[in-house]
Formats: structure tokens, sequence, C-alpha cells
């Protein structure tokens, strides 16, 4: 929450599956699209949040599979848990609130009376989220006579179907819009609201997310038949709320650009280099594009020409020393040397790489201090390391451009891994 010192200019609010992930894309092209262009052009000064209806553990798991970026905030468990930054600090404040007009044990010996109701996992079971599957012709039913029985017994409940399956019964103060509209207030009082919310979804507990004044709305195109009709029936008319025509992270992008949100061209849909020279210096998005094209060298998706060599040479200053992870140093000429063999080594392997939660600082004029952690993939195989870089903003005859001053990188996980062909 303290990393910006003003207001977000954006805050993305976005589910997860079949939102910001498609379990439909094994080599998960538009959730690298949004990834990319996130890190070169919002996370210096935007919010992303990750709301989802899955628990820490579930939520944790994904991660694992999927090239997913580090949220600001993460809401999980259908909004009944906030937490902060990459260390996940839970909001205390918001588990107190929840805790009004609710009685965990009341719900289950209620829902227990139900035949229709089949009890999820374990670890989807929480302080403030008792869940069940329910067949689609049973729910409705299901659900307003459980409401008046919970009623019954003095409580005060929101009941939820979500992807035609789930059924969450949750504190009435719960759900994604209640912990957004918490946030918002949260931010309000720390005179940081931000400048814009866009909100996104496909399914039932998403529709709480859209009911929040003042946001805009993106329902992927892939969106349940459940989201759709709440839609239909409370919130027609609204412009500010649009029904994509893009699938998934792509109709997150397709959002961004039809409310004129920032920029909405990704990275990765630059194809012409020319075409990504930004107007204003921005170190994010110059290390973004360096990958990009470190992840189409590897996997010959570019011919091979000494110029990008060259390249790279003239935008290095004479002492860079790359601090490889195995804690080798690396020469400028070295590093040169590494490019070149490593053309086209990872062809036809599912070679993908990412950069994640860049931070940068301007700690003199034209030098930058620039921190982030970078992924590479290789089919079911991941491997990470935390880089620390400094950079200019002008090469050594004082001509503006980016340009690599000193680099140090070192594993993230503990594992030993082979860092033969990890080149830069
Ligand atoms: C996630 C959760 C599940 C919940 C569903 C809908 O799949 O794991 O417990 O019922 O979202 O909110
Ligand atoms: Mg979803």
């Amino acid at each position: 929450m303290d990393r910006l010192m003003s207001s977000a200019r954006l805050m993305i609010v976005s589910d997860l599956d079949h939102t910001m992930v498609d379990h439909h894309d094994p080599q998960n092209l538009s959730l690298l699209r949004f990834n990319a262009l996130w890190e070169a052009h919002y996370r210096h000064d935007s919010l992303l949040v990750f709301s989802t209806g899955r628990s820490p553990t579930l939520y944790k798991q994904l991660r694992k599979e999927k090239p997913m970026l580090t949220p600001d905030i993460t809401i999980m468990s259908v909004g009944t848990e906030i937490t902060y930054g990459n260390s996940m600090v839970p909001d205390e404040g918001w588990v107190e609130f929840l805790n009004q007009k609710w009685d965990r044990n009341i719900v289950t010996e209620e829902s227990s009376k139900f035949s229709e109701l089949t009890l999820q996992a374990e670890t989807e079971q929480r302080l403030h989220k008792v869940s069940f599957y329910v067949l689609k012709d049973k729910a409705l039913e299901v659900m307003k006579a459980l409401s008046v029985q919970l009623e019954k017994r003095g409580l005060d409940v929101k009941v939820i179907y979500s992807g035609g399956m789930d059924l969450d019964i949750l504190p009435q103060g719960a759900g994604k819009g209640q912990a957004l509209a918490y946030l918002h207030k949260k931010f309000k009082t720390e005179g940081k609201l931000p400048q814009n919310t866009l909100v996104c979804g496909d399914s039932g507990n998403d529709a709480d997310l859209f009911s929040i004044p003042d946001v805009y709305g993106v329902m992927v195109s892939n969106a349940q038949e459940e989201l759709l009709q709440w839609h239909a029936e409370n919130a027609k008319g609204n412009p500010n709320i649009i029904h994509a025509t893009e699938r998934c992270a792509a109709g997150i992008i397709q959002a961004i650009g039809h409310f004129n949100l920032g920029p909405s061209k990704s990275p990765r849909d630059i194809t012409n280099p020319l075409e990504t020279i930004s107007e204003k210096f921005e170190p994010g998005h110059d290390i973004v594009t360096f990958y990009l094209f470190l992840e189409r060298w590897r996997r010959a998706e570019m011919e091979f020409s000494e110029i990008y060599l060259a390249g790279l040479r003239a935008t290095s200053f004479p002492s860079y020393v790359f601090v490889h992870p195995s804690g080798n140093e690396l020469s400028i000429n070295d590093c040169i040397k590494g490019m070149r063999s490593c053309y086209g080594d990872k062809q036809g392997k599912q070679y993908q790489v990412w950069v994640d939660q860049i931070s940068r600082t301007e700690i003199g004029s034209n030098i930058w201090l620039v921190k982030f952690n970078k992924w590479e993939s290789s089919g079911e195989e991941r491997r990470g390391c935390v880089a620390t870089t400094v950079v200019s903003s002008k090469d050594l005859s004082g001509i503006d451009g980016f340009s690599w001053v000193h680099m140090h990188q070192s594993w993230l996980d503990e594992a030993e891994p082979k860092d033969q062909d990890w080149v830069y």
C-alpha cells in the first residue's frame, strides 16, 4: 500500500480463474501480453489487485502453475481475506469487521440439512467462507431456502453462486465488491484514492465488483451466464461496463484501450523495434523490451544479425559487469559472446521470459537503480532470479537513450539450478 507516494494512476482489480488466467491457453499468451504491458507502462505508478475465490492454499498453487505477476494486494476467499504485498500481510481490520452477525457453526449446522449441497475441499473452508458444490438446476431453490433458515437463526449472510457449480456462504459485509469498497475507503482517508479503477471478472462472485460506484468494469468475452444475467438485470445501461470481445487477459487489455485508461498496446504485440521507442524514458519499458528480445532471439523468432550484438555493446558502458547468479563476473565481451552462442538454443522448447515487480528509482541525474524479478520457463521447468541493475538514460556520449551500467542477479529459488544456459 505504501509503495506509491500518491494516488495510483490506475488500479486494476481482477479475478484470476478464467479472467486474468485462461485455463484454455496452455501457452499463456494473453497473460504474458498483460504482464509485459503492466510492467512496461503501469507498475511504477499503478496498483495491481487480484481478487479470487481461491483460498491462500489454492492461490499459491495457481501461482506455481501460471506465469502470474505479483499483485500489490491479494483478496482471497471471495473477498473475505485481504493481504498486502509480497509477504501477504493480512488486514486485521477486515477480519474484525467480518465477525459481525456471523457464526460459522450455525452456517455449517444449517447447511448440513441440505442434501443437495456437497462440501468443497477442506482448504476452501475459511473463517468467513463456507463453500459447497451444487447442481445448476438446484442452485436457486437451495440458495433461497438456506438464506431464510440462516436469517431465522439471526445471521446476516450472502449466498453466492459461481461458475455454474460453486456455492459460497459469506458474512453480508463480505464479498469481492465489499472488499474493494473497503480498500477505496482506506485509500481515500490516506488521500490516495486511485484516479481510475478497472474491475475484471467472469463469474457470479465477480458481480459484486461491478456494483461498486465509480469503477470501470470488463466482463471478459468468456464470462459465465450467471454474470451476464446479473448484468442484464442490474447494470444494463451503464456505459462504464463492457462485455469484451476478447477472452481473459486479452479482454482486460481491450478494456484499458476502450476506456482510455492509458497505454493498451502490449510490448509483446510490437514487432517493429522502432515502434518501441517511448517518448519519456521509462526504465521498466526498456527492461521488458530487452527480455522480450532475449526470448525471441533464443527462440530464433527473429533473424540472426550482428547488428543486435553491436547494439548491445553500444548501449553498455565499457566498465559494465554482469554478476551472474552463479557468482561469476562477466564483462560486456563475455555477455556478447554468450548472446551470440545462445541464438536459437530454445527453438521449439516453449521458452518464455517474463519480468515481475519492476521498481526503479532515479538515484542521480540520468542514473537509475532498477530492481525486478526475472523468470524463464521451458515447458514445465521454471527458474527465477532477482536482478538489481544500474542503468543510464544517457549513453557515454551524452545522447538520450537506455544504457546498461551494471547488473547483479541472484537465484530466487533455493534449489541448486543448472546455470549453463542462463545468459543475461
Ligand atoms: C474458487 C474457490 C471456491 C469457491 C469458488 C467460487 O474456486 O476455490 O471455494 O467456491 O472460487 O467463489
Ligand atoms: Mg473466475
